[in-house]
């Protein structure tokens, strides 16, 4: 509410009136519900239409040609002629201070916002609100979890786990920024035969220094050796025509330990132990470079064994079980759901599967978290799983399974390194970031002036990482190329840093003290400047033409540049609509352009300081609003590189 009244005060000093509010809408927050609230009032006088359908069928629009808001008559359910009432309501509809432009388009109303107050009102709106601005409280604070990463233990972090890092960070910022109580989980592979294999492995091969020193590499290097010698033993049996005895075979000894990790063996118990917690402690370091920090190191592990046998139960009392030669599956051919197939929930031998324990992991998140909605972020090589997971969930009586939502996502195509093909996470990352200084060593000059190299390459490393993974929809695959996507030309991480660095640098060459932006005279006039004012200048008609052509071109480019910056809350909106990261990275796409192209025509220093000012203030919330997106990505903007 205290919003509100700003808002109102804010309007009234430019002479507008503040529309009606709508429910669900968020005009202190986001300019482009402010306009579509205008909309909604005045289209629901012209036509008679209610509120309640003209509000929500006001469209975004993928591309300024074709207006801010979009309008389809056809879902206001009208009688008549649809192309005659929207050239009738164009020509009738009250243009001024927030609408300057209604165009009639078929069946569709296509509305322009108006310039003049998009420039004064967004930005100081992002100037005051500066990291803030783009969020509103759209969550109303309800909870979400984020499972994302959720990697195996002593198993390589290949490309999946890459996407779903960074796509579940990104997830989680955004509904951070929207208004959610946001927890982010990584629930690891940390439980099964596998850890009964690593402890003989580690008996045989391990060591305590190199395990402190590098937990995750050299847990993988034991998981390798002794699988080869697993492999060997059973090759070397079998060319001799024996069988191998259970109990004194690495295979048998891996399940006895298993076994033993799974009736609370402490001996067996510890070292695990030691195992997670070793590789967890690196992780955090590893997600931090990625300015990702977990609430929650869950995992395999730690669904109970309660949890389970409830799970067990309820599926038996629900009649979901068949059984097979002493294993329990479902069968979704029998529970109509023919398309699921089957699946195994519990082994001969008693033991639990994935399914089951995602099903018993569920339902002591929902006991201990009520959680409102929970997202996995996980490859869509699992899309089968995650449906069985989910609808048998639900058929087990759990009516909140439909808030359980699977963000699916496409392979990676050609990522590996040097060394070969399997990849960790440090290990991309170091490699970018060698790459990136290399490519900043070729301009020796530009190299000299970057204060910390390591650091900007870093940075810039990952976030070329991050924008090729981020770019594309989720679902397509895509080819991981390096030089591609660390080339500072085309739409690409170091491309926005690039941008970001160039913003801060004319910050700084310009070193006006932000308090002075605030106070800047934001009028089209004084901006970009007008025909009356050049036509006061007693200008040569050569001369005329070409300061007037120049104005054009000012006037239409700041146009569209303050289009694209009030647009920027909506686009969040958007995104968690879709869970797409790529509407936010199209988004800065399109603002970096627009800035460049808008920035060859209106400069800011030698022109005369009023003008500076205004340009500098204009300028300096194109930089928060990139600045704003990119962190919301999970990128770390630079300030020089
Ligand atoms: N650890 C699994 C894997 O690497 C991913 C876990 C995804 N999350 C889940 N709740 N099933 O394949």
């Amino acid at each position: 509410t205290r919003k509100m009244e700003s808002l109102t005060a804010n309007l009234k000093k430019m002479d507008l009136v503040p529309p009606q509010n709508i429910e669900g809408s968020f005009p202190e927050f986001n300019t482009v519900d402010l306009c579509r609230n205008y909309i909604t009032e005045k289209l629901s006088e012209l036509s008679g239409v209610d509120k309640s359908l003209i509000y929500p069928a006001l469209e975004w629009c993928q591309v300024l040609e074709k207006g801010d808001l979009l309008l389809p008559l056809p879902r206001l359910r009208l009688k008549g002629n649809l192309d005659e009432m929207a050239i009738e309501f164009a020509e009738k509809f009250p243009l001024g201070g927030y609408i300057d432009r209604v165009v009639p388009q078929g069946k569709f109303l296509q509305f322009y916002f108006n310039t003049k107050f998009l420039l004064n009102y967004v930005t100081k709106d992002v100037l005051t609100r500066t990291s803030e601005f783009g969020s509103s409280p759209l969550g109303n604070n309800k909870t979400i979890i984020v499972e994302f990463s959720s990697p195996n233990i002593a198993k390589p972090f290949h490309a999946g786990h890459l996407r779903s890092t960074i796509i579940g960070g990104f997830l989680s910022n955004l509904h951070e920024k929207l208004g959610w109580n946001v927890v982010r989980m990584n629930y690891l592979g940390d439980w099964g035969k596998q850890f009964g294999v690593l402890a003989v492995g580690f008996r045989k091969y391990g060591s305590e220094a190199e395990l402190e020193a590098n937990p995750i590499q050299h847990l993988f290097d034991v998981y390798v050796k002794i699988n080869n010698d697993m492999t060997a033993e059973k090759e070397e049996a079998e060319a001799k025509g024996e069988t191998l005895d259970p109990e004194n075979c690495i295979d048998g000894e891996a399940r006895a330990f298993f076994k033993g990790m799974e009736n609370g063996d402490e001996e067996a118990l510890k070292l695990w132990k030691k195992f997670r917690d070793l590789s967890i402690e690196r992780y955090i370091g590893t997600y931090a470079r990625l300015n990702i920090k977990y609430d929650v190191y869950s995992g395999e592990s730690q669904v109970s064994n309660d949890v389970m046998k409830e799970v067990s139960n309820t599926l038996k009392e629900k009649n979901m079980i068949t059984e097979d030669r002493g294993a329990l599956l479902i069968d979704f051919k029998n529970l109509g759901q023919k398309k699921l197939g089957k699946v195994l929930v519990q082994k001969s031998d008693g033991t639990s599967l994935y399914i089951t324990r995602d099903l018993g992991a569920a339902i002591e998140r929902k006991e201990k978290y009520n959680f409102d909605k929970m997202i996995y972020v996980i490859a869509s090589q699992q899309d089968l799983h995650t449906k069985q997971f989910f609808t048998a969930l639900d058929m087990m009586g759990n009516k909140w399974a439909k808030d359980l939502v699977h963000v699916n996502f496409g392979m990676v195509l050609g990522m590996s390194t040097r060394k070969g093909t399997v990849v960790f996470l440090d290990d991309i990352l170091e490699a970018v970031k060698a790459k990136m200084l290399e490519i900043m060593q070729t301009n020796a000059e530009k190299f000299a002036q970057v204060e910390d190299p390591e650091k900007v390459a870093d940075l810039v490393g990952i976030s070329a990482v991050m924008i090729q993974d981020m770019q594309a929809k989720r679902i397509n695959n895509y080819e991981f190329g390096w030089d591609r996507m660390l080339s500072s030309e085309g739409d690409t991480g170091p491309y926005l840093q690039y941008a970001h660095s160039r913003l801060r640098s004319i910050q700084r060459n310009a070193n006006v003290p932000d308090e002075e932006l605030l106070e800047a005279n934001l009028s089209l006039d004084n901006v970009c400047g007008s025909l009356d004012k050049l036509k006061e200048q007693n200008l040569s008609d050569e001369e005329f033409e070409k300061k007037s052509k120049l104005l054009e071109s000012q006037l239409e480019k700041t146009q569209a540049l303050v289009r694209i910056m009030a647009s920027y809350p909506d686009t969040l909106r958007y995104a968690s609509k879709n869970y797409e990261p790529s509407t936010i990275v199209t988004y800065l796409f399109k603002l970096t352009h627009q800035f460049s192209s808008t920035y060859k025509v209106l400069r800011v220093i030698g022109e005369e300081r009023e003008i500076m000012i205004a340009r500098l203030a204009l300028f300096s919330a194109v930089r928060q609003i990139l600045h704003n997106g990119m962190t919301l990505l999970g990128i770390t903007p630079v300030e020089r590189m």
